[in-house]
């Protein structure tokens, strides 16, 4: 692995090395061994052109716990705001030596463009872009989904390393989702059954096509009895900026897409709820359902940490480091 670009990039392997290695930075952190040697000289820069709170964050937690410098940029209160170009903001941080670079953007591809533009020589790695691909927001979900579902205290028939025998639905905004679209890939290599539910408006053209089955009526799905719920924020930020509208109402969303206690008690006892966040509470899920104890939310983000330290350490110490940086430090 040279760059993590999207969800498409892992093959079953590579996605099982990933959350077996999290699970080991995750043992590593449970031992309150709070900083490993790993990244120590190493330089990981957060290009953040659109606002986060949890990945920027648990990526900055991540790369200091493995002992790499961190520099830290956000569009806002930045050069980009006097009209400095993405070519120009990388060649600055390159300059200030970059390993890796964990860039989110608001243009869908502006990832794939850094990593193979010659701008850095570090990794590149997608924290989302536009609709496009959220990659360790799908690995992060799939380590979730794997603590709960598999092995001691999991479901007995979802077995083995990876999803196989899983089914998990994918409710809301898909349109607008690039968690969706990067979980509908992953979920998918891991061996899952995945289902797309979503008012007709906020499905994408093409979905038909994608390894998904795509469905509208949310009670009709629940009563399947799915593993795993994973609620999508409804983007309205988005809703603007690509002209669509915002149908149905709020309130008929709600109504027909919502995830609430009554829903919630359809669910087999061992379904879980995730959220990627930030949360429209009362929109796409209710508090009691946000705050209920089958919603793994606050736990996906806790993850993210150990699923963030297992990409930089594989992508920078794992033995696919940039082999270029490498022959630069060597001379
Ligand atoms: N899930 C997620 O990407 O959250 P942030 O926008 O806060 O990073």
């Amino acid at each position: 692995m040279r760059h993590l670009l999207s969800a498409a990039d892992l093959d079953l392997d590579e996605a099982v090395r990933v959350l077996d290695t999290a699970g080991q930075m995750a043992a590593t952190q449970a031992r309150e061994i709070k900083k490993l040697p790993t990244l120590r000289g190493r330089t990981v820069v957060n290009l953040f052109f659109e606002d986060s709170t949890r990945t920027r964050i648990s990526f900055e937690t991540a790369a200091k716990r493995l002992s790499a410098d961190v520099i830290n940029f956000s569009a806002k209160g930045s050069s980009v705001s006097k009209g400095e170009s993405l070519k120009d903001t990388a060649l600055t941080l390159q300059a200030m030596g970059a390993d890796a670079v964990v860039i989110r953007h608001q243009a869908s591809g502006a990832p794939h463009t850094l990593a193979h533009s010659g701008w850095t020589h570090g990794a590149v790695v997608n924290a989302g872009d536009g609709m496009h691909q959220h990659p360790t927001q799908a690995l992060l979900d799939a380590y979730t989904l794997r603590r709960h579902l598999v092995g001691d205290g999991g479901r007995t028939d979802v077995t083995g390393r990876d999803l196989s025998g899983a089914h998990v639905a994918i409710v809301g905004d898909v349109l607008h989702s690039r968690v969706a679209r990067s979980n509908v890939q992953l979920l998918r290599t891991l061996g899952a059954r995945v289902t797309l539910v979503a008012p007709p408006t906020l499905v994408p053209v093409g979905a038909h096509a994608w390894p998904a089955e795509v469905a509208y009526d949310l009670d009709e799905v629940l009563a399947t009895g799915p593993d795993a719920v994973m609620m999508l924020r409804v983007q309205r930020e988005r809703m603007s900026s690509t002209g669509g509208g915002f149908f149905p109402s709020p309130l008929e969303y709600t109504r027909g897409y919502g995830l609430d206690a009554r829903r919630l008690a359809v669910l087999p006892d061992h379904a879980v709820v995730l959220h990627p966040g930030p949360m429209n509470r009362g929109l796409e899920i209710s508090a009691d359902a946000a705050d209920s104890p089958r919603a793994v939310i606050v736990e996906q983000v806790a993850n993210g940490v150990a699923v963030r330290m297992a990409v930089l350490y594989l992508l920078l110490a794992g033995g696919d480091a940039p082999r270029a940086r490498e022959g630069e430090r060597a001379g």
